[in-house]
Order: C-alpha cells, then sequence, then structure tokens
C-alpha cells in the first residue's frame, strides 16, 4: 500500500479533503500518521476521527530548527513512507531536511505559483489587480515555493473581493486538486527526476516531439 504522512499546522481541511478521497475509494493510498508543530489544531481532531495515528511535535522546545526537523525526520521515518504531504504545515524546512526527502515531499501553497511565493498572497493578488488567482501542489526544495509545480488550480477575482472572500474561494479548489496530485503520485507513476516530472518513467517535459518536423 503506498503509504502517507501528512504534516499540518491547523484546521486541516486539505488533510480532509484527501482522508474523504481515501475513505471513498477514490486514491488508492493510505495516510499512516498526521504530525502537527501545533497542539489543540481541528486537524488532529480529524486525524483521530478518520483513525489516523496522530503526534504533536511542538518546534518552541526545540534549541534549532535543525533539532526539530531531526525530530520531525525520525517521527517520519518510522512510518516509511512513500509521500510526505504537506497541508498547511507552517514552518520553513531546513535543507538537510527537503534534501533528505526530496522527490516525496509536496506542497500546496495559495497563489498561481510562481507569482506570489511566501505569506498573505491573496491580499498581496487584490493589491497587484490580478484578474486570476489559485493555488499550487508542489514539490518543495530548499528555496521557499520554487519546487516543480504538479498540478494548479485557478479562480476568478472579483471587483468587490477581500482576502477573506478569496481565500475562502481558493480553499475551495485546493480540495479539488490536492486529492487529484495525490493521487497521480499514488497511482499513476508520476515522479520527479532532476527537477522534471515524468510520468510512467517517460519525461513531461518534451513528450510531443515526435509530432514536430
Ligand atoms: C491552505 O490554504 C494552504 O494553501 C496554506 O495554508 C492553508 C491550510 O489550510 N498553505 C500555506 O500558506 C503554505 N505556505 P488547511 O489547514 O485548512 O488545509
Amino acid at each position: 500500500m503506498f503509504k502517507i504522512v501528512v504534516l499540518i499546522s491547523g484546521g486541516g481541511s486539505n488533510l480532509q479533503a484527501i482522508i474523504d478521497h481515501i475513505q471513498a475509494g477514490n486514491i488508492n493510498a493510505e495516510i499512516s500518521a498526521v504530525i502537527s508543530n501545533k497542539a489543540d489544531v481541528l486537524g488532529l481532531e480529524r486525524a483521530a476521527t478518520a483513525g489516523i495515528d496522530h503526534h504533536v511535535l511542538d518546534h518552541t522546545i526545540f534549541a534549532s530548527r535543525e533539532a526539530f526537523d531531526e525530530s520531525l525526520a525520525q517521527i517520519i521515518e518510522s512510518y516509511e513512507p512513500d509521500l510526505i504531504v504537506l497541508a498547511g504545515f507552517m514552518r520553513i524546512l531546513s535543507d538537510g531536511f527537503v534534501n533528505k526527502f526530496q522527490g516525496k515531499l509536496i506542497n500546496i501553497h495559495p497563489a498561481l505559483l510562481p507569482k506570489f511565493k511566501g505569506l498573505d498572497t491573496h491580499q498581496r493578488a487584490l493589491d497587484a489587480d490580478e484578474k486570476e488567482h489559485g493555488a499550487s501542489v508542489h514539490f518543495v526544495i530548499p528555496e521557499l515555493d520554487a519546487g516543480t509545480v504538479i498540478i494548479q488550480g485557478i479562480v476568478p477575482v472579483k471587483s468587490d473581493d477581500t482576502a477573506d472572500a478569496l481565500q475562502q474561494r481558493v480553499h475551495k479548489i485546493e480540495h479539488v486538486i490536492y486529492p487529484q496530485a495525490v493521487k497521480y503520485l499514488a497511482e499513476e507513476g508520476l515522479t520527479l527526476k532532476n527537477g522534471h516530472l515524468y510520468h510512467q518513467g517517460k519525461t513531461l517535459l518534451e513528450p510531443f516531439k515526435e509530432y514536430l518536423d
């Protein structure tokens, strides 16, 4: 069975979307564990309700980012996962951690990357007068929000939008694209090699070159 560990910091609605798809038989995988760096968050309750192992690893008790990441890696490795899913995990991971799991580590970011890396993406999209906004699922590399994109979901920006209204619209599309990305990886042979996507061993970089003159 394809095994997933999910890292969260909060509400876990993306976690819930993936749980729902697995329970409905849409994704052939199991979530082995959920790990939160914050106690008492709704995402942990969602894991408990679904009967999934869950852990709190409080980053504030560690002397350094590297020490936290080392403990986090130990818990993750004890589950021998095929995929690690960052679902609203609001911590920057050290280069050592990211390199250890590169190719198995994905994140969802609430913007159409490469636009609006970092925080406050909805307000920044409004300030920039964007007509479209959305979310991106991408592989994680040491550079923040810069890894290869797997799938994006686009939503319109309305003239009377607030950051909150836009955030809610983006959240809905996240719940569609994140389970889809997990399915690509769990079932459909999507992998990352040297920063490029491969589908069942064949590159997606230039798959149609045989049709060119
Ligand atoms: C999501 O909107 C996700 O895109 C964002 O946190 C939210 C978590 O919601 N992630 C980031 O901003 C990462 N930089 P959830 O806990 O309900 O899934």
